[in-house]
């Protein structure tokens, strides 16, 4: 995604969505399994389905729930589940990007609605830098966009540079940096725009190992300066283990929640969290529970 038309969709600009109205059941894991004190909500997923029908004579595809949870404000929630499961799917309905088949979803207390709600951005796992702007502009772009006042943008576009380590390549092209400096500039962009909830779907899922674990500490700093809602899509259960108050773990298509743990860490949490015994503990829970929802998926795709 290279183009300001597919940033548009890469980082949380006014989107319309399309409805395919179609109905389903209740979902056994609602608002009780998940319930805390109303004040603390900052999202809330109420029965969400999504079927796609796709027009063309082809069979719907029943991709996502019934699923019911909440976001609380100011936590980190991962969601990890087999390929195909529906994760970015339910992503894309709790961004705006789509409208639910079935069921409610509601930011804020107001509804999700076919748009982006202000204060919601969205990362992906494309690199979604302008090749033709350096990194500063790239930065700077959406705020500039939303006619933020030149010297607001310099402000915090220098800060968010500093803070993601690329003050010294703010003059420097996309095409001059590697994959995870690229993915960076992406997350400066975020920042820059101070959203109350960032969508994260598979954010590091084209880096490597070593850049990756780095780009999850960066996020976790980036969560405690910033004090806001994150959901991380991924299909990585160390990275969800080691980033998240709590996991969401899905089943295989149609994706609805398993469970959802919590991990106990405290929010200065970083890599020695992974020499905590408790960690080996809930990496091991949560395959046990992805593990046979996993086979599924395989084997719905043979
Ligand atoms: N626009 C679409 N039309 C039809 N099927 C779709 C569409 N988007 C996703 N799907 C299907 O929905 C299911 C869930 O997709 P997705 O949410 O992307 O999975 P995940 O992110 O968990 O890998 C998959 O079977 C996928 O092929
Ligand atoms: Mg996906």
């Amino acid at each position: 995604m290279t183009g300001p038309a597919s940033w548009m969709r890469a980082c949380f600009q006014k989107t319309s969505a399309a409805s395919n109205g179609m109905a389903s059941q209740p979902h056994a894991y609602g608002a009780t399994a998940n319930a805390v004190a109303p004040a603390e909500i900052h999202v809330q997923v109420q029965a969400a389905t999504k079927i796609f029908t796709p027009g063309d004579g082809r069979p719907p595809v029943h991709a996502l729930g019934p699923v019911s949870f909440d976001l609380r404000k100011g936590e980190f929630f991962s969601v990890v589940g087999p390929s195909g499961c529906g994760k970015s799917t339910l992503l894309d309905l709790v961004a705006g990007l789509s409208r639910p088949s079935d069921g409610e979803i509601h930011f804020e207390g107001a509804r999700v609605d076919g748009e982006v709600p202000d204060g919601v951005a969205i990362v992906f796992q494309e690199d979604a830098s302008f090749p033709w702007l350096n990194v500063f502009d790239n930065a700077a772009f959406g705020a500039r966009r939303n006619g933020l006042p030149e010297n607001e943008v310099r402000e915090r576009v220098d800060h968010a540079l500093a803070f993601m380590g690329l003050a010294d390549f703010a003059r420097a092209y996309p095409a001059q940096l590697s994959g995870g400096m690229r993915q960076r500039v992406c997350i400066a962009r975020v920042m820059v725009l101070r959203p109350r909830l960032m969508l994260l779907d598979e954010p590091f899922g084209a880096l490597d190992q070593q850049t990756r674990l780095l780009m999850g500490e960066e996020t976790l700093k980036l969560w405690r300066e910033t004090g806001s809602t994150i959901m991380l899509i991924t299909h990585s259960i160390d990275e969800a283990v080691l980033l998240s108050d709590r996991i969401g773990t899905m089943s295989a298509r149609p994706g609805t929640f398993i469970d959802v743990v919590e991990t106990g860490w405290s929010r200065d949490r970083g890599s020695e969290t992974t020499m905590d015994p408790h960690y080996g503990v809930l990496q091991s829970q949560i395959w046990q529970m992805l593990r046979g929802e996993s086979l599924k998926a395989l084997g719905a795709q043979q």
